[in-house]
């Protein structure tokens, strides 16, 4: 069997929060212990619909150091921006002849993102399914995590790799698996328990930024809105509590728990009680995120530096497949 090895991306944005590190960063500095890693930037999938190419070029950087500081080790994982590496566009490129229009035309997530005005979306918009497939064949991943959203986009990258290979009559790529993380901690707003914690919510206090320092947290958790009942001692007792669930979600997701453990510790409390305590539960995990943050903000270079040692390595793993495509094409 093939070494396991895994390549996952992220769009580089700003302002990170605890969704994003407790649904997405967390488990990629968990898997960094367990196979061979190669995360990225997508910065090439940034680009499918406008960005300020300033405000890019610093969410790049931002992105960079909050992977860091969050715990992503350049010398254990392969940290590098998509675009540096580009092996990524040019198998795309080789790759768009063997997938379907078809195929494509059934990605829910491109009509989702398209909208009405199908028509005005770029068409970058539409082949980002086959990006992401290069993303993954051109390192022979044998695992990609993936949420729920994107399962259909590994199931197109898998018949993309059986239709190279059985086209050209090579074994080139590898058919991934994807990894379904766990209960993957899905966190909620902290002023809308229907609503996922999210950047482009307007109102800063429904969320906890990996930057937020401990006052502000302690003040965001204080205010996050709940109902006046104290806190049920079983999971059932949450039914119709979006907003209680969601505080007990984030509280088992930070110490490793269930929310029935959870319950079983603080069952009957209010939330007068159990804000203080979820607060500083989140204090102990964002504030050492945001204290390297700080440091790594002040230090571009060596960020550089970071991102050009992961591109100077991932160039060097994706040359063989990229070199093999172009040989089973006649190229
Ligand atoms: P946002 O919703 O803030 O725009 P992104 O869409 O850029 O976040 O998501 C980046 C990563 O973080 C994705 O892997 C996504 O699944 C994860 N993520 C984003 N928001 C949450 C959340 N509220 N709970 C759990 N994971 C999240
Ligand atoms: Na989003």
């Amino acid at each position: 069997a093939a070494t396991p090895r895994t390549v996952s991306g992220i769009q580089p944005t700003g302002n990170l929060h605890l969704g994003n590190y407790l649904g997405a960063i967390r488990n990629w500095v968990r898997m960094q212990d367990e196979m061979a890693c190669l995360f990225f930037l997508a910065d090439l999938h940034a680009i499918t619909v406008y960005n300020d190419p300033a405000e890019l070029a610093a969410n790049i950087r931002e992105m960079a150091a909050t992977l860091v500081a969050s715990g992503i080790d350049p010398q254990k994982a392969v940290l590098f921006r998509q675009a540096a590496v580009p092996a990524h566009a040019e198998l795309c490129w080789l790759l768009n002849g063997t997938a379907r229009i078809g195929w494509l035309n059934r990605m829910t997530q491109f009509k989702e993102k398209s909208g009405k005005n199908r028509e005005g979306a770029s068409i970058g918009l539409f082949t980002y399914p086959v990006l992401q497939a290069a993303d993954v064949l051109l390192y022979r991943a044998t695992h990609v995590p993936v949420g729920e959203d994107q399962k259909q986009h590994l199931e197109l990258a898998r018949d993309i790799a059986t239709k190279f290979n059985t086209d050209y009559n090579v074994d080139l790529f590898v058919e991934p698996d994807p990894i379904i993380g766990g209960p993957a901690a899905r966190v909620m707003s902290l002023r809308d328990g229907g609503a996922k914690m999210s950047k482009s919510d307007p109102s800063d206090m429904s969320r906890i930024n990996l930057i937020d320092d401990a006052d502000l947290i302690v003040q965001k958790i204080k205010k996050a809105k709940t109902d006046p009942e104290p806190l049920p001692s079983e999971v059932e007792g949450l039914e119709g509590r979006a907003e209680a669930r969601n505080l007990v979600g984030i509280a088992a997701a930070l110490t490793d728990r269930t929310p029935a453990q959870v319950l079983a510790e603080h069952g009957g409390k209010g939330f007068g009680q159990f804000k203080p305590i979820l607060a500083e539960l989140v204090v102990e995990t964002v504030a050492p995120i945001a204290q390297r943050l700080v440091q790594l903000r002040t230090d571009p270079e060596e960020l550089d530096h970071i991102l050009a040692q992961g591109a100077a390595r991932a160039r060097e793993m994706a040359a063989p497949t990229l070199a093999g495509a172009y040989r089973a094409l006649g190229l």
